[in-house]
């Protein structure tokens, strides 16, 4: 059931309405479901449980990236969450938000030493290596810190994950992981450094994958692998398939989350009991979006109607620095009126203020508008506001979360006064 429903003609979140919330908080304001939040989290953390599997088997952490808003994080980190952070900026997030670093991930193509130095001293549970010379900078920062770095391979298993293509990264022209036919060689390099301890193996193939299909594609490539490795001397302790399912914006029909990991762990079940001498093998999950995606909407008010020739255009105040999505990716989400009314109305292209082509959240949508009604831009509570930027000199939108009839302010609107804060002139 969706957080956002009308009642008595007004969209509201849980039970406020959103007129209500930018009355008082103003607009753009991206507003969140705690009960969404925490369900969408449920859905993996029971579905890790089921059939009276052991707990301790599993880790959802959630993928930082796609919301890094304290509040969020700090939801889901009283719910037992991980993380997967691809910054030490994100890692200093999540410890602000109470996070415990010992169940951190860190993944990303690019980390530097200081990124390594923080995520160390923390003692962050595995480090997601990409490449090899990554591999040897880790060994030689862990090294200095008289420390051994856990590290799980990111594998690239050569999968089509059939997704938009700026967000598929499985395949073998994708800068991401170790290719498949390197993983043997480089899990044998690492494991001969002294300062890596290789505990386990990774995956993320894409994101938006509406069916389970490549990712279990994946994971049998993945098993394979650990097959090898077993027989090698090299024992993993931990298999990590990735990010998680992906959502509906319109009309998608995204697998249910318990029907994908029920199928994902029958198949791990199978080949522990043949393969793997019933070893347990700890498994791990990266979802973003499906934990956050349609747990938050970003709240706008109708600027000005233009009607044109061949075009209607609804001129909002939230715009492509808010929501980068529609512009970058052609990306669909849903438009929905606050306050419902009656009529068809017109076809509106919904634009924001900033000066290009490209600034749309959303085309030829048919909505009743007046000027100064408020719209809510649906399932925009991941990639949303940490995509967003301040072109313009637009100060950031407000977040708040909703929980029941409380709502919390959890990052105050930008001021864009504060936005040149860092810079001098020159006289
Ligand atoms: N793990 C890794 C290593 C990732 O690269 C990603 C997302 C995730 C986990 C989380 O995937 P999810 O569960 O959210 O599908 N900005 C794009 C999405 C970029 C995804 C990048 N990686 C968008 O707005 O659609």
């Amino acid at each position: 059931m969706s957080p956002f429903s009308y009642i008595n003609g007004v969209l509201c979140a849980e039970q406020t309405p959103l007129n209500q919330i930018a009355r008082q908080f103003g607009s753009p304001t991206y507003v969140y479901s705690k009960a969404a939040l925490t369900a969408n989290y449920s859905a993996y953390a029971n579905a890790c449980r089921a059939g009276g599997r052991d707990a301790a088997n599993a880790l959802v952490c959630f993928s930082v990236k796609s919301n890094s808003n304290l509040g969020v994080l700090s939801v889901l980190k009283q719910l037992g969450s991980g993380f997967d952070i691809v910054s030490g900026g994100e890692l200093l997030r999540v410890l602000a938000a109470g996070g415990d670093p010992h169940k951190v991930i860190f993944s990303g193509v690019g980390k530097t030493r200081d990124d390594m130095r923080l995520a160390l001293s923390h003692d962050i549970l595995c480090f997601n290596v990409e490449s090899i010379p990554e591999l040897h900078r880790l060994n030689e920062v862990a090294g200095q810190m008289g420390k051994r770095a856990a590290i799980s391979l990111r594998v690239n298993p050569n999968v089509d994950a059939k997704t938009h293509p700026y967000i598929s990264t499985g395949l073998k022209d994708n800068k991401f992981g170790v290719a498949y036919e390197d993983a043997l060689a480089t899990y044998r390099a690492a494991a001969a450094l002294s300062h890596i301890e290789v505990v386990g193996i990774d995956c993320h193939i894409g994101s938006q994958l509406l069916d389970d299909a490549p990712l279990l594609e994946a994971l049998d490539k993945l098993i394979e692998l650990i097959d090898t490795l077993d027989a090698e001397g090299i024992c993993l302790h931990h298999l990590d398939i990735g990010g998680g399912i992906g959502i509906a914006y319109d009309a998608d029909q995204p697998v249910a989350i318990g029907d994908y990991l029920g199928r994902l762990f029958a198949r791990i079940d199978v080949w522990r009991a043949s393969r793997y001498q019933g070893r347990p093998i700890k498994v791990m999950f990266e979802p973003g979006r499906s934990i956050v995606g349609n747990a938050g909407v970003l709240l706008t008010e109708v600027l000005y109607l233009k009607h044109g020739e061949s075009k209607n255009f609804a001129i909002v105040d939230a715009a492509m620095n808010d929501l980068m999505r529609p512009a970058m990716y052609d990306a669909w989400h849903g438009v929905q009126a606050v306050v419902q009314r009656d009529g068809a109305g017109s076809l509106y292209d919904v634009v924001g203020p900033v000066c290009e082509s490209g600034d749309w959240l959303a085309r030829a949508r048919m909505l009743p508008l007046e000027q100064g009604d408020l719209l809510a831009i649906m399932s925009a509570g991941a990639y949303g506001m940490t995509m967003a930027s301040n072109y313009n000199t637009r100060g950031r939108a407000a977040e708040v979360m909703v929980d029941g009839e409380k709502l919390f302010l959890v990052r105050d609107r930008e001021n864009p006064a504060d936005l040149f804060n860092l810079e001098r002139t020159l006289d």
